[in-house]
């Protein structure tokens, strides 16, 4: 009986230590940005069906805001604000605030476009975006964030918005070396690349089906290492 007892134990431990080994621990998400990742974003719906056809399944997206109709039922809390600046959101001091009550491992930011819009400079843009950094690691020292080369844009109203985004995202690899560390690596992300301002999204600014489809794949590869690294 007693050898029993302890064998049962012993197999006990053995199928828990397998079980650590196999399954990690859940992995906290936060999409960070404007209308272009949350209403509806449905970039992320195709992202998160992605990742479950990959067998990723230790994730849990978070965030303040919930998840928009994108057809089929999904992962979706985010923290995409329409309309939202960088400079606004530091303005404001409002990441903070959702930092604290989502506490993310990940967060993986598609900001700039309402910046661009509103003629910030990409220095102002790229303060902000330090800013936002800083205070994601103070929420987390090891926090791992990705960073996107924002998609194109062509709104009507905006002749000078096209050039605007490309300096942006030009700027952005050497802001985000210099903002790296070995524990809180910073990965940029390029969402631009292949990205067609006319043809991939419903009005110069917002993706369609197929500018999801491009955003989805742009950021599966970058977030998979961040989830499993
Ligand atoms: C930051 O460092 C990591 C390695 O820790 C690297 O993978 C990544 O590309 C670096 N990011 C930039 C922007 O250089
Ligand atoms: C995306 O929108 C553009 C312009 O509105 C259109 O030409 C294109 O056919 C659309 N593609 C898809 C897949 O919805």
């Amino acid at each position: 009986m007693m050898a029993t007892h302890h064998l049962l134990r012993l197999l006990g431990i053995l199928a828990a230590v397998s079980i650590g080994a196999t399954q990690s621990t859940t992995v906290r998400i936060m999409p960070l940005g404007d209308s272009i990742t949350g209403s509806p974003g449905c970039w992320r719906a195709l992202l998160w069906r992605k990742l479950q056809a990959a067998k990723i399944t230790n994730t849990k997206f978070v965030g303040t805001l919930p998840a928009q109709g994108c057809g089929f039922t999904y992962d979706g809390a985010n923290e995409g604000h329409g309309g939202y600046l960088a400079t606004g959101i530091v303005a404001k001091k409002q990441l903070s605030d959702w930092l604290a009550q989502t506490h993310p491992d990940v967060v993986m930011m598609h900001l700039g476009t309402n910046d661009v819009w509103n003629n910030q400079s990409p220095e102002a843009i790229l303060a902000a975006f330090g800013t936002l950094v800083d205070w994601m690691r103070a929420s987390k020292a090891d926090v791992k964030i990705l960073v996107a080369q924002i998609i194109p844009m062509s709104p009507p109203n905006c002749a000078q918005c096209a050039a605007r985004v490309v300096a942006l995202n030009a700027a952005i690899p050497a802001w985000a070396a210099g903002k790296n560390t070995t524990l809180s690596p910073l990965v940029v992300v390029d969402c631009w690349t292949g990205f067609d301002a006319v043809k991939d999204t419903r009005d110069g600014v917002h993706p369609n089906d197929s500018g999801n489809l491009k955003l989805a794949d742009a950021w599966f590869g970058p977030l998979v290492r961040a989830i499993q690294g």
